[in-house]
């Protein structure tokens, strides 16, 4: 916890860009696949229904951001590098955007429930963009929602303190439309400027 640099380990890039690669082919499969006799479309494969916490402690659904686009990140608050950093990107990339940014709603979602309560939420999401909200619940609230939108978490024991850990976690962002229905994915290598000109290029 006393590493004071944000920038990623070389591991931490080899396992991200693995993250990244699986996540393409996921999406371009996605984008692929026919919906030929079958009820699920190729855009419903990513996000759909979910029941959250809050960092206000309030219980929160697919259905309160009907109406809002979403730019969705799942990570965990005592993350060292991915995730903060991630965040700096969405914060510069929504001050870029200007008033554009009231249109999306960023979700900070957490896969570590068991030490990102809704107060720790609070106080870690106050550090980057205003409007970011950061979602948590129980272990089984977590995992159907990363299910849903395919991301994949895992708890790695700290080897010189049992009492430590870390998670691995996919990175990638999510934008989802107004009507909750996937619509693009960002690389964790996207940069703010690149971020917020694909944003603005969907508002417009
Ligand atoms: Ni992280």
């Amino acid at each position: 916890m006393a590493n004071s640099s944000f920038l990623p380990s070389r591991p931490k890039i080899i396992f991200a860009t693995v993250l990244l690669i699986f996540a393409a082919l996921v999406a371009g499969l996605t984008i692929l696949l026919p919906s030929t006799g079958s009820k699920t479309s190729g855009t419903a494969l990513i996000g759909g229904p979910f029941t959250m916490i809050n960092q206000k402690g309030e219980t929160v659904t697919d259905q309160t951001y009907a109406g809002k686009y979403t730019l969705l990140f799942f990570g965990f608050t005592f993350c060292k590098d991915v995730c903060p950093t991630e965040l700096q990107v969405m914060t510069a990339a929504f001050a870029q955007l200007g008033a554009d940014a009231d249109k999306i709603v960023p979700l900070f979602v957490s896969v570590d429930p068991d030490r990102d309560t809704p107060a720790v939420m609070a106080s870690y999401v106050s550090s980057f963009d205003k409007r970011l909200q950061g979602l948590t619940g129980s272990p089984e609230q977590v995992a159907a929602m990363a299910k849903a939108y395919h991301v994949f978490y895992k708890k790695i024991p700290n080897p010189d303190d049992p009492k430590d850990y870390e998670m691995d976690h996919s990175s990638i962002l999510y934008l989802m439309g107004p009507d909750g229905k996937f619509l693009k994915y960002f690389a964790y290598s996207t940069d703010a400027k690149g971020l917020a000109d694909s944003l603005q290029m969907v508002l417009h």
